[in-house]
């Protein structure tokens, strides 16, 4: 039996800004049980929901040096849909609205968070012989695990897996005061340990000190090792090129299931679309106020807001493919220019463009099952989940290829009848919007060809099934 910890900042459905806690919430789960022990610990926010924090139980408490600090670190423990989650608790930490925001605070709170993990596993008695770490909040855990945990018999064997989610964001401080908040002595504070560019960068230190690295597709584990991808850490990954690899992210197929899904208005699957899917976009058309017109192209947009997801070409070409009979929904938030200008476009083109600047997990879910297309043209994507839920609701993604992006949407080829959705190379707004009028006149003038496209996206299976099992042999091989 081998044991596995995931140490994460988020997990669905506790508590979720982006796909990180899809991942972590859903992958644990895809392990034989037989043969894994998988458990995960969280952070206890206070913003997590409500109805998981009330059902906490209390396991232990202790008290933790971490450098001059002496702090409290509480455990509590609830087992959910057979698993075992452990949340460290301390109100001063993990208090406020939202999970991050503040990255002097965040980086304190990660260290505490790190430590208080590895601290807290003896007292539980479960001594994983893996540690998953996942992004930077976690990236100090190989570093502690290969520091003064190493000493004990406990953490002496323990082997730790660094996760990239996400390159751009690296938790990055001044080394004093990195030094300050997570007692390393300055022996860690060189170039190839962890010190960047003169300051001190967590997920350095993991991909330094992990047994073995990995990211969230094949096509970002290569992309990083250049400049443009790279996020000034690309001569590293080079360096790590033997321990590094791209595993793709799959989603919970029971939780995103278009015949079951309690937030769809109406449910369907791989042979009744044809008929039964038109009913979600009519109920979306009408709660929304757009346009009643069972024939027009309905694109959807669930999203971060930011300039990673290629919010800029969107914004560029917005009134010209406003001309055109399509409309427009958007779910998101994020930069403040980027929910402007979609208020904006709803206002200025009624019926045709909806903006919803806020966070709601139905709605998503009813733009996946409503939807014609989904357009995601990132300019750099880890993996995306979205387009995979796309997939799996038979909505059409149109995506950049990059990342994962690349790696799960097959471009349509007319000729031979194959593909799973659209895709263009360049990060150019002409580009996009040449494959969106692409799409939209296979959409209007070869619907046979569209609903065929519609077969073999809901064929595709981006299930956990194949990657969990890479995950495993992994595991092994540790
Ligand atoms: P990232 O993690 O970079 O944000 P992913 O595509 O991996 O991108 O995951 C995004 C996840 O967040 C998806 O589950 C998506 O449905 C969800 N999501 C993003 N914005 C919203 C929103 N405003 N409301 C509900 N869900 C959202
Ligand atoms: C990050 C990436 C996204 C990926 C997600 C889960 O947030 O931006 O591409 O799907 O992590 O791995």
């Amino acid at each position: 039996m081998k044991r596995v910890l995931f140490v994460a900042s988020e997990c669905v459905p506790f508590i979720k800004t982006g796909g990180l806690a899809d991942v972590v919430g859903s992958l644990p789960k895809c392990f034989d049980k037989n043969e894994f022990d998988v458990r995960v610990i969280l952070p206890k926010y206070q913003c997590m929901r409500e109805e998981f924090k009330n059902q906490l139980q209390y396991v232990t408490h202790f008290y933790m040096e971490l450098n001059w600090r002496q702090q409290y670190v509480g455990v509590l423990h609830l087992e959910y849909e057979g698993i075992h989650y452990y949340f460290i608790d301390n109100e001063y930490y993990f208090s406020g609205p939202k999970p991050y925001g503040n990255i002097r605070e965040d980086i304190e709170k990660f260290a505490f968070f790190s430590r208080a993990a590895l601290s807290a596993l003896p007292l539980i008695g479960f001594q994983p012989d893996i540690v998953h770490c996942h992004d930077w909040q976690t990236g100090l855990i190989p570093v502690y695990l290969k520091d003064k945990f190493h000493e004990g018999p406990f953490f002496a064997n323990m082997k730790s897996i660094m996760t990239i989610h996400n390159l751009k964001f690296q938790g990055v401080y001044d080394v004093n005061t990195i030094r300050d908040v997570t007692g390393l002595p300055a022996y860690y504070f060189t170039p190839d340990k962890l010190e960047a560019y003169g300051d001190g960068n967590y997920l350095k230190g993991g991909i330094v000190y992990a047994d073995a690295v990995t990211t969230v597709s094949e096509t970002y584990a290569e992309e990083i090792k250049q400049p443009f991808y790279g996020e000034h850490l690309d001569g590293l990954m080079r360096a790590r090129s033997n321990c590094l690899s791209g595993i793709v992210n799959g989603i919970d197929y029971n939780e995103y299931n278009p015949e079951t899904d309690p937030f769809v208005t109406q449910h369907y699957n791989a042979r009744t679309f044809r008929k039964e899917k038109i009913k979600n976009k009519r109920a979306l058309q009408q709660e929304l106020g757009l346009e009643q017109n069972d024939s027009k192209f309905m694109i959807g947009i669930v999203s971060r807001l930011t300039d990673q997801k290629g919010f800029d070409l969107i914004a560029y070409m917005m009134d010209e493919m406003c001309q055109h009979d399509l409309q427009i929904v958007v779910l998101g938030t994020g930069e403040e220019k980027y929910e402007n200008m979609f208020r904006h476009f709803a206002w200025k083109y009624p019926g045709k463009v909806s903006a919803n600047i806020f966070y709601s997990e139905g709605l998503s879910h009813k733009i996946y099952a409503s939807c014609d297309a989904f357009l995601m043209p990132s300019l750099f994507e880890p993996c995306g989940l979205s387009q995979l839920m796309s997939l799996r609701y038979g909505t059409i993604p149109i995506v950049r290829e990059t990342g994962g992006l690349k790696d799960t949407v097959w471009a349509y080829n007319e000729y031979e009848g194959t593909g799973t959705g659209f895709s263009f190379a360049n990060y150019n707004a002409h580009e996009m919007f040449n494959t969106v009028k692409y799409a939209m006149y296979i959409y209007y003038e070869k619907k046979r060809e569209w609903n065929k496209l519609i077969d073999r996206a809901m064929a595709a299976d981006f299930s956990w099934n194949t990657s969990a099992q890479k995950y495993a042999q992994l595991y092994y091989r540790l």
